[in-house]
Parts: C-alpha cells; sequence; structure tokens
C-alpha cells in the first residue's frame, strides 16, 4: 500500500470514540488524514453508514451512503441519511481521495447510537430510599456515622434481579442520576467512568450514559445493583458550606432502564420501577467537599449478584418522571487516567505518615491493607506542608477533604467513591503496621481529554512549565472547566475558562468536553441576556462581569479556530446575540461602562485595579463583536457579519476616544490594557507599533516582571511577539523572581498556583481564603508556547488548521524548542535549534495541507531548504532590524531549512 492509499484514522462522532448515545441533531462525523505523506491533498471522500456490519462489509450504506463529495471534507461532515432510530447501532466507514484522484482504502469501523430517544422514551420511575430506610441510623459499632455534624447520611444501595433468555444480541444500560451513581451488573462495575452522570443544572438538564453491558449479562439470573452518592446535587457544594436542599435536592434519586435486544427482534425493558429493593452499605457518607466515611465490614456481600437475599431490604421511594431535560451526555466521560506512586513518605509521629506525591493532583488514594483485625484509617489530603512538615488545610476553606475508612479483617483495598480531592500530600493516620510505598498510590481522575499537542525545549524550567499548564488542566477539567480542584468552590467560572480555552485546545482534544460545557453557559444565560459569571450557575445570580460573560462568545469562537466546527457556535448563535443585545443596551455610546455585575477587573492582578475596569470591559466588548462578525460571516449570516462589524469598530473608535493618546498610550500604563488592545485590535494602524512600544516601556518600569491578572495574562506574550518584541516576551517568560511564571516552579510547583504569591518565602502562605494552588488561569501562556516559540499558527482569517502558518520564533536563552499538534488533517510538527550563527528549523505538514513556513534571520538572502532552494520570498520581521524573515510557501511532507542567526 502506498501512503496515499492509507485509510483515515481516528473516526470520531460528535468528537466522541465510538459513542452509545448522542445529542439530538444530526451526528457530526470526522476522522483524521494518516501522518504519512502521499500525493498531496485529499479532494473527495466517501462516508457509508450502515445497519450491520455485514452490509457496511459488503460497501452498503443502507443507512447514508454519501457519494463521492468532491471537497476535502470540512472538519465534521453533518449526518444527511435517513432517520435514525434510537436504541439501534450504526456502523461507519469512510474512505478519501487525493488530488491525484488516487483512492484511499476503507477506514476501520466505527459506530455509534442514538442513544434512547427523548423524554418519552424512558419508561421507568424516579426511585431513591423510602422515609423508613431514611430514617435509619447504621450500626452504632460503626462509631458516630456524623462525627462533624455535618447531616451527612449514609449511600443508598438500590437492586433488582432480572431474568435473561436465550439469543440475547446486545443490551444497553441508560442511566443518570440526581447525585452520582455507580452501577454494577452480575458483580463487576459498569463501564470506566467515574462521578457519572456529570454536572449540569439539575433543575433544566439532567445527562445520561449509556453502556454495553451485553458481556456482563448470562442467561437466567442476573442482577443489577446500584449506588448513590450526593455528588454535585445534593452533596456540599459551591463556597459558603451549603447542601441540603440548597442548591438543587436534598436528597439522591435513580433513573434507570435496561434495554435487551434479542436476536429474533424481541427486546424486553427492565426499568427503575416499585420492584428495586433499598438499603445501605459500606458507605456511611460519601460527599464531595467533605469526603467519605466506609466501614467496610457493613457491605452486603453479593448484594450486586443474582440470588442475594433481599427480603429484609426496604421498598424503594418512587417519584413520576418529571418534565426535566433528560439528554444524552455530549462530553467526554470522567475517568480514572493515571496511578502515581509516592514520591516519597514521612513518619511524622508514631501513627502518622504524609506522603508525597510528587504532584498535585485531582482524585484520590487507592490504599492496601492487610490485617486479621479491623482498624480505623483516616487520610486528609492538602496541596502543602506547613513549616514543620505538617499537612497545610487552611486554603481548602470548609473542605474537609477526609477519607475515613474503617477496614474489616484481612486483605482490603481501601478507595472512596463519589468524592474527589485536589492534593499532592495525604496524611495516612491509623495504617496497622508500616505503611510501605507499596500499599499506596494516587487515582488521577479527570474528564478524559485526549492529548492532542507536545511541546518541550532546551529549558527544564519552560518544560516543567508546559507540565503543570497540563497538569492543571487535568485537574480542573472535571465535567465542567472549574476553578480550583481542592476548596470549597470548584466552580465553572466563565472567566478562567476564556482566557485558558486556547491554550487548552493546544494541549489537548477539548472539543466535546467544551461543548458539553456551552450548553451549562446557555442554561445558566439570565432572561437579561446576561451570560451568568459560572456555569453551572448553582443558584447565584451573578452575571454579565467582564471578560467573564464573555466567554459566551470567546469559547465557540476558539472552538471554530482550532477545530474548524461552526456546529458549536451555531447552536450557541441565539445566546450569543441575546448576549451582544444585552451589551448594547446598556452602553449606548460603545464605552461597556453600565451592566457590569460583579465586575472583577483584571483579577488578582498583583497591583489590584491597575487596568482601568471600563477600558478591560470595552475591549472585551470590541473582541467579542469582531469574533461574533467572523462568526455570523461562516455561518453564513452576512447581514449580521457586516453588523457586527460596523459594531466592532464603533466601540474601538470609542475606546480609542477615551483611553487612547494620540501617541500610542493608553491610560493606566497597564500591560493588560496594551495586551488587550494590541491582541483585540482596537488601535488604528499608525498606533499600533507606538502602543507596542509603550508595553515594552511598561514591562520595563516594572523591571521587566508581570502585572497582569487573570484576563491579560494570555494576551501579553502574544501582543509582544506578534509586534516584534520577542525578545521582552522571552525576558517576562524567563523571569524568576516574583512575580512571574517561573516563581512558583522555583518554590516547587506542579501546577499553576492561583496567585503570583501563593507561597514566598519571606510571608509564607497567602491570604487562605483564597489561595488556590491548582488554578489554571495564569497557565494561558501556553497558547505563547505553541503558537509562537514552536511557531504552529494557521493563515489569519482560517480555521481548523486548514491553511497553516509555520513561524517560530526563537529567543531567550532557549537553544532548541519544538512542538507537535495533531489536527483533523493530520500532526504538525516544527523543531527549531539554534548555535551561534545558525537557525535551523524542520516542519512536517500534514497530507491535506499546505503551509507558509516564517524563519528568521539575520540574513534571510541566504536562508536555504535541504534542496539547496532559496525563499519564495523575503519579509521585514517586525520590529527587530536586525532581523529578516525568509517565507517559504511549502506543502505537504517533511521540510528543512536553515540560515545565519549570528545576534
Ligand atoms: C475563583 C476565580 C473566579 C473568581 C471570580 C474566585 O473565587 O477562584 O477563579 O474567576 O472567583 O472573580
Amino acid at each position: 500500500m502506498t501512503s496515499s492509499e492509507l485509510p483515515p484514522v481516528h473516526l470520531l462522532c460528535n468528537s466522541l470514540v465510538d459513542p452509545l448515545a448522542i445529542r439530538t441533531g444530526p451526528p457530526a462525523l470526522s476522522w483524521s488524514d494518516p501522518d504519512a505523506i502521499g500525493s498531496g491533498p485529499r479532494s473527495a471522500y466517501q462516508i457509508l453508514v450502515a445497519s450491520t456490519t455485514d452490509a457496511l462489509a459488503a460497501n452498503v450504506g443502507d443507512v447514508w451512503d454519501s457519494g463521492k463529495c468532491t471537497d476535502r471534507g470540512e472538519s465534521e461532515v453533518l449526518y444527511e441519511g435517513r432517520p435514525l432510530e434510537p436504541l439501534s447501532p450504526f456502523y461507519w466507514k469512510v474512505r478519501t481521495w487525493s488530488a491525484a484522484h488516487l483512492e484511499s482504502s476503507w477506514s476501520d469501523v466505527a459506530t455509534f447510537e442514538v442513544g434512547i430517544g427523548g423524554l418519552d422514551a424512558w419508561n421507568g420511575l424516579w426511585i431513591s430510599w423510602n422515609d423508613q430506610a431514611l430514617a435509619f441510623e447504621p450500626a452504632t459499632e460503626a462509631g458516630p456515622v456524623d462525627a462533624v455534624g455535618l447531616g451527612l447520611t449514609p449511600a443508598p444501595y438500590l437492586r433488582r434481579e432480572f431474568d435473561v433468555g436465550e439469543g440475547l444480541e446486545s443490551a444497553r444500560l441508560y442511566i443518570t442520576a440526581r447525585g452520582l451513581y455507580e452501577a454494577r451488573v452480575n458483580g463487576q462495575r459498569v463501564g470506566d467512568a467515574v462521578l457519572a452522570p456529570g454536572w449540569t443544572d439539575y433543575a433544566i438538564r439532567l445527562q445520561y450514559q449509556a453502556y454495553d453491558v451485553t458481556a456482563q449479562l448470562n442467561v437466567g439470573a442476573n442482577a443489577i445493583g446500584v449506588m448513590l452518592g450526593d455528588g454535585w446535587y445534593c452533596g456540599f457544594f459551591g463556597f459558603e458550606s451549603k447542601r441540603s436542599g440548597a442548591h438543587y435536592g436534598d436528597h439522591p434519586e435513580l433513573l434507570a432502564q435496561l434495554h435487551l435486544q434479542y436476536r429474533n427482534g424481541v427486546s424486553e425493558s427492565i426499568a427503575t420501577d416499585a420492584s428495586w429493593k433499598a438499603n445501605w452499605g459500606k458507605i456511611l457518607h460519601a460527599d464531595p467537599l467533605m469526603g467519605v466515611s466506609n466501614y467496610n465490614g457493613l457491605d452486603p456481600t453479593g448484594w450486586d449478584g443474582p440470588g442475594f437475599d433481599d427480603r429484609r431490604w426496604y421498598a424503594v421511594r418512587t417519584r413520576d418522571r418529571d418534565a426535566t431535560n433528560i439528554v444524552a451526555d455530549p462530553g467526554p466521560p470522567i475517568r480514572v487516567t493515571e496511578i502515581i506512586a509516592p514520591s516519597s513518605m514521612a513518619h511524622i509521629d508514631a501513627d502518622t505518615v504524609i506522603v508525597d506525591f510528587g504532584q498535585n493532583l485531582t482524585g484520590w488514594l487507592r490504599i492496601t491493607v492487610d490485617d486479621a483485625t479491623s482498624h480505623h484509617i483516616s487520610v486528609r489530603h492538602g496541596e502543602m506542608l506547613d513549616a514543620d512538615g505538617r499537612l497545610y488545610v487552611e486554603n481548602l476553606r470548609t473542605a474537609r477533604q477526609r477519607d475515613e475508612y474503617v477496614t474489616s479483617s484481612g486483605s482490603e483495598v481501601l478507595e472512596p467513591s463519589f468524592t474527589w480531592h485536589g492534593f499532592r500530600y495525604a496524611e495516612i493516620t491509623g495504617y496497622p503496621g508500616t505503611l510501605a510505598a507499596k500499599d499506596v498510590s494516587a487515582v488521577v481522575v479527570h474528564s478524559d481529554v485526549a492529548e492532542a499537542g507536545t511541546f518541550a525545549c532546551s529549558d527544564p524550567i519552560a518544560n516543567q512549565l508546559h507540565a503543570n499548564i497540563d497538569w492543571s488542566l487535568r485537574g480542573n477539567f472535571l465535567s465542567v472547566p472549574t476553578d480550583c480542584p481542592q476548596r470549597d468552590e470548584r466552580l465553572g467560572w466563565l472567566g478562567d475558562a476564556q482566557v485558558f480555552a486556547r491554550t487548552a485546545t493546544y494541549r489537548r482534544d477539548v472539543l466535546a468536553f467544551f461543548d458539553k460545557w456551552l450548553d451549562d453557559v446557555i442554561d445558566a444565560q439570565r432572561d437579561s441576556g446576561a451570560f451568568a459569571d459560572m456555569a453551572p450557575r448553582l443558584g447565584l445570580e451573578w452575571c454579565g462581569a467582564p471578560a467573564w460573560g464573555d466567554a459566551g462568545v470567546i469559547v465557540p469562537w476558539t472552538l471554530y479556530k482550532m477545530y474548524g466546527t461552526l456546529r458549536p457556535a451555531s447552536r450557541c448563535y441565539d445566546a450569543m446575540v441575546r448576549w451582544m443585545d444585552f451589551i448594547a443596551q446598556g452602553n449606548p455610546e460603545h464605552l461597556r461602562t453600565n451592566d457590569l455585575g460583579n465586575n472583577y477587573g483584571d483579577w488578582l492582578a498583583p497591583s489590584r485595579d491597575e487596568t482601568p475596569r471600563e477600558l478591560l470591559a470595552t475591549a472585551y466588548w470590541a473582541y467579542d463583536a469582531a469574533l461574533m462578525s467572523e462568526l455570523a460571516g461562516a455561518l453564513g449570516r452576512l447581514d449580521d457579519a457586516c453588523a457586527y462589524r460596523d459594531l466592532a469598530d464603533d466601540i474601538a473608535r470609542a475606546f480609542v476616544t477615551a483611553f487612547v493618546d494620540d501617541d500610542g498610550r493608553i491610560a493606566s500604563d497597564s500591560q493588560t490594557a496594551y495586551s488587550l488592545a494590541l491582541s483585540m485590535d482596537l488601535l488604528p494602524d499608525h498606533l499600533r507599533s507606538a502602543a507596542a512600544s509603550h508595553l515594552v516601556e511598561a514591562v520595563r518600569q516594572r523591571e521587566w516582571h508581570l502585572s497582569t491578572g487573570f484576563v491579560g495574562v494570555g494576551y501579553l506574550l502574544p501582543a509582544l511577539s506578534a509586534h516584534g518584541h520577542t525578545d521582552v516576551a522571552y525576558r517576562l517568560f524567563e523571569q524568576e523572581t516574583f512575580p512571574s511564571w517561573r516563581y512558583p516552579i522555583r518554590h516547587g510547583a506542579t501546577t499553576t498556583w492561583e496567585r503570583w504569591d501563593g507561597w514566598t518565602p519571606e510571608r509564607g502562605f497567602q491570604s487562605p481564603f483564597m489561595n488556590s494552588f491548582n488554578h489554571y488561569a495564569f497557565g494561558s501562556v501556553g497558547e505563547w508556547l505553541y503558537r509562537f516559540v514552536a511557531g504552529i499558527d494557521q493563515q489569519v482569517g482560517t480555521s481548523g488548521f486548514s491553511d497553516l502558518r509555520v513561524r517560530p520564533h526563537p529567543g531567550g536563552t532557549l537553544e532548541w524548542a519544538g512542538a507537535t499538534y495533531r489536527t483533523r488533517h493530520g500532526t504538525i510538527q516544527s523543531r527549531w535549534q539554534r548555535d551561534a550563527a545558525t537557525l535551523s528549523l524542520r516542519v512536517h505538514v500534514p497530507d491535506n495541507v499546505r503551509a507558509t513556513v516564517h524563519l528568521p534571520s539575520s540574513d534571510a538572502g541566504r536562508v536555504h531548504d535541504d534542496a539547496g532552494r532559496t525563499p519564495t520570498s523575503i519579509e521585514v520581521f517586525p520590529g527587530d532590524l536586525a532581523l529578516s524573515e525568509a517565507v517559504y510557501d511549502v506543502g505537504p511532507g517533511e521540510h528543512r531549512f536553515e540560515g545565519p542567526y549570528d545576534l
């Protein structure tokens, strides 16, 4: 097989691998071209969707045959076949043609299922504990269940048995909860998702998941058992130590339906109803913020298998289904993605060990115990140690993050359900004998977003920063993008998400994750049109804050830009228009001075309010308008595109009149003010380079330190590099003293801190009331590493990396740097290296696209590629007079360039 015949790979439906339930509407099918270089771009594709594998093997698309479509296939192709029935599997494959009309072989087969269908398709009832079970006090020998007076109650266990006949073809479990569920069939865990069904505004929308349980069933008697946790629904969550009905409800409930499909066409459904039985087991409480209390001896052995005697279990309380929307979970599942061994352990007294995992992370501990007697083991989790080497927990506020176990006897694995903690250190008390490293590990948990990009360079601290950025992404992408995973907050703040979104897309495939969260953003939108400051909004009315609400426009645009798909933007479009109308109504003069809600300003900037809040607000409004114009144009709404373009121009003019002097100086002279104005295109051409020089001066004034908060930080280094001041960008980037990115790393950070000065040797910890060591916003510098340092970018006005611009920015003390980025067109690679006199660059352009490659040089006329060719053109390198830029226009393949670089 030649490379041009290699089949498409990485087939996705709605950006998920083989989903068993998808959001309503036509599925979006996508694939990647293989990472091999053939004969140039793909020029056509064909998709077959079939109802059976046999039909597909015979190349019959009985459900949909797209025919040969003579475009190269946009980033996603919307299904256009016959209506798709629920509860049935569909099989699909794709092939492509190269520009030279060479046909690829067919891809491997992928599948998707629509899921259970709409609300009417559910035939079960909501079930939960009845009052009798609720009033029950678990065994006193377990000790006080609610030692801290939090009102926490045991986790309901729910079960029933059912028969399966001969000839079962497939079985699917459709399941959701108000709360969290963990389902088991015949003694085995169902699926590998944890903390399902995830977090949504439960009063408006609930998600269900679908699992293939065919292989877990037997002919004859079977049993299903489900444990419920309080979770986001009725556990402690958010600040103010609230639970018990304060947010959504006061006890967890289950809705499930098992669909059995027999080969003879008969189907059967086993749903939650009055036939289920309820009891409690080892989980005396399980709470997101507080942790768990497990009394292992109390678990009813065999409760999740057939033949268990449940005559003494309680009847369940049933409740009719209501009108709450129940939708297929469109996001990636939360999963265990890594297990980490301790890096060191310290015995701080006879009974207490501090375990250091060497990495701040989100998840929990797995501990093995093997002892003949029962023990009480307690685990507390924290991100830092205090000066005496003890666990530092003050910054957790009211979150206890404590898991308690009473072991029975023999060999046991202790692991919590329905909780998660943010920690690097764990304090274990009461372990029998000597705890060894092999007995304990950290379980890493997050929404399972696949890696998309890699970055590495000659500087280990920069590599650590990149690792920290990724760890903060992993620690906080948990059903929704949260601010932090440890204290009593963990909320989906929009401001943090918008500033980090582009970095996240470079590092991981977060399309499905953000696509799900945008539903939360829409659900949280207020009647006025204001986007809430957080989504889900947890009952809070806070909305409309500049740089927070603007995420409702910036995130759909970022997904379009990076993935080339308009699917999220088109779904959110009306909500985005309402947001734009909301701002416009309150601010007729085109300065955003009204309706600013909580108006957080440049949050956590070293000098609070260095940047005027109206300036920041107006800049973001103009940016929204420009992005709306681009999206409207791409969506074919041309009138809107023009109107938003005019609006963006009007706001930019008002901005300049209000805040910019004739010499390009911007009010407040802050780094954030210049970064926003330059990045958001608010300045007339003749003032841009002057403003960029003022920005450099603003950095120099701070002795080459940062002065930005959340809102400006992501735009700062891109603004400097894009305006010819990469040297200054590196100076900031390589700054070691506070405030800088390296400062926390020098003090041992393994994630991005919330504050530049979370801990200093002089003062110790910042205020415990707001001091997370795992907040991703300051990590938004990641975009600069990929886009500027390694140079992986796309041409202005294009999306989805269909037209590349590779433009590395060497600088600072770096001797080499490189990145890879997996796109739908294949993987892009860029790696440069320099010595005293020469810069060399290696670029891999995927098979389906072209690139302009820009190589800075001290003499661009002497740059050559590996075939000895001179540049396609020579351009002036912006800003730096010592450099010119050699530009090559290249097609797919591996390219090498080299030129003088003797600065
Ligand atoms: C959160 C932030 C959030 C902010 C709103 C804080 O408590 O941790 O990340 O964006 O509140 O200003």
